[in-house]
């Protein structure tokens, strides 16, 4: 039998998870794996909380040195999040020879060519499917089970929080401020929810996906951002009538004219797989030129669900002999030559508010016409104070088009005023 010692940094929702599964599971390692897992260390800043999970006084460690020289921990799992001390701690593990497993997102995202350069120096392992979509299984099924396709695409709702708000915006009808509040309170939603609702926690985890789907490092700063905090409910009850359903999205494209990567507020057709995945679950919906369409679907947070993401990770590190780095050059910046499409092309939806007068529509008509925008649907709601709300569905143009049309409409305000500006994903 195999002896394995973990160490977890942070036994917060997730590495507390992870201990939990580790302890309970002990058996069942020993029996199917042929390994015997024991968490010999952790580093919590609140004590009671590690002697309330059942840890000895003694595995608690006061600080990173006393981990790093314990010679019966093989592997460190890191599940503080954050950058500090988050950094220094897995950097000090992978420099005293011990693999790392880590659930941080915005670590790897932002670090993880210094974190390899660093573990594959001193041979080590850096596993990280925790990072993206919890008890989800995409990095293993991107980096093993995928790997004989070319991705060309990716698109996934990867954050449970502005999922959930979203369900129930559409649910209920309910304002964004008003679901927040009710998701804080139950739970779902972060006192401080900033990064959820503003796309940043979807954005570390698109980055992650894309660079090892596309084979090449996709800096976050790439990532084209939108949170839902501007949501209007008007815009959910119209695409619901149009038979579309919002949905915060993550998106990764990769072809011959290069990559585009994209987190924003989209509507998909109500009869799109993803359109389905509502409340807290995540989803995320492939394309390999092999394979071709893959989704797996499942909860993306939580103690249980990331935990058996880390386990995963440390079983795998433990009966794998080779280090999985990554297939690219993992360098700060992406491939030279790489190009990055900000100019994409979309189907939209735009809402505007038109003044109930003879002649306006068709001033509207040509002025998307004149930047070559083509419409496929509309639809009209009933008249009030002197203005027609109108809903449009554009076919597939270029996202600077929509912008240069929008700014024009609204600066003259004259026919018609533009208040939203949703893409479409077909
Ligand atoms: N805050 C994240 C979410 C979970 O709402 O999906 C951890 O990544």
């Amino acid at each position: 039998m195999k002896k394995i010692g973990v160490a977890i940094l942070g036994l917060g929702v997730v590495g507390g998870g992870a201990y939990k599964i580790l302890t309970e599971h002990r058996e069942f390692y020993k029996k199917n794996h042929n390994l015997d897992i024991s968490v010999e260390g952790v580093i919590e800043r609140n004590r009671e909380r590690a002697l309330s999970l059942g840890i000895e006084e003694s595995k608690i460690a006061s600080n990173i040195a006393e981990i790093c020289s314990n010679s019966e921990i093989d592997i460190v799992v890191e599940t503080l999040g954050g950058i500090e001390p988050a950094k220094s701690y897995v950097l000090a593990s992978l420099n005293s020879g011990k693999s790392v497993v880590t659930s941080n997102k915005e670590l790897y995202c932002k670090y993880s060519h210094e974190l390899e350069a660093v573990a594959k120096k001193n041979g080590c392992g850096l596993y990280f499917e925790a990072t993206c979509v919890g008890g989800v299984p995409v990095i293993r099924t991107l980096l093993d089970s995928l790997q004989g396709n070319k991705i060309s695409s990716l698109t996934g709702i990867i954050n449970g929080t502005t999922n959930y708000i979203l369900t129930k915006m559409t649910d209920c009808g309910a304002s964004y401020e008003d679901v927040l509040k009710e998701a804080q309170k139950l739970g779902y939603a972060e006192a401080n929810p900033t990064s959820d609702v503003e796309g940043f926690d979807a954005v570390y985890k698109l980055s992650i996906l894309s660079s090892i789907s596309f084979h090449t490092k996709i800096p976050y700063t790439e990532i084209y951002r939108e949170g839902i905090t501007g949501v209007d409910p008007a815009d959910i009850r119209c695409g619901k009538q149009l038979g579309y359903v919002m949905k915060l999205l993550a998106i990764g494209k990769s072809g011959e004219n290069g990559i585009e990567v994209r987190v924003h507020p989209a509507f998909v057709k109500s009869s799109h797989p993803l359109a389905s995945v509502n409340d807290s679950y995540n989803a995320v919906y492939l394309t390999g030129d092999g394979v071709e369409d893959v989704m797996l679907y499942g909860r993306g947070a939580g103690a249980l669900p990331t935990g058996s993401a880390i386990v995963a990770d440390i079983i795998y590190c433990a009966t794998h002999q080779g280090d999985n780095y990554s297939t690219f050059k993992n360098t700060e910046k992406a491939a030279p030559n790489t190009k990055f499409i900000k100019n994409f092309e979309s189907q939209y939806y735009l809402r505007l508010s038109v003044k109930d007068k003879t002649g306006t529509l068709s001033k509207i008509m040509s002025q998307f016409s004149k930047h070559g925008i083509g419409i496929s649907e509309v639809m009209q709601e009933k008249a009030a104070d002197g203005k027609v709300p109108l809903m449009l569905l554009t076919h597939t143009t270029f996202e600077n088009e929509v912008k240069k049309l929008v700014e024009e409409i609204n600066a003259s305000k004259e026919a018609a005023e533009v208040l939203s500006v949703i893409r479409v994903v077909s």
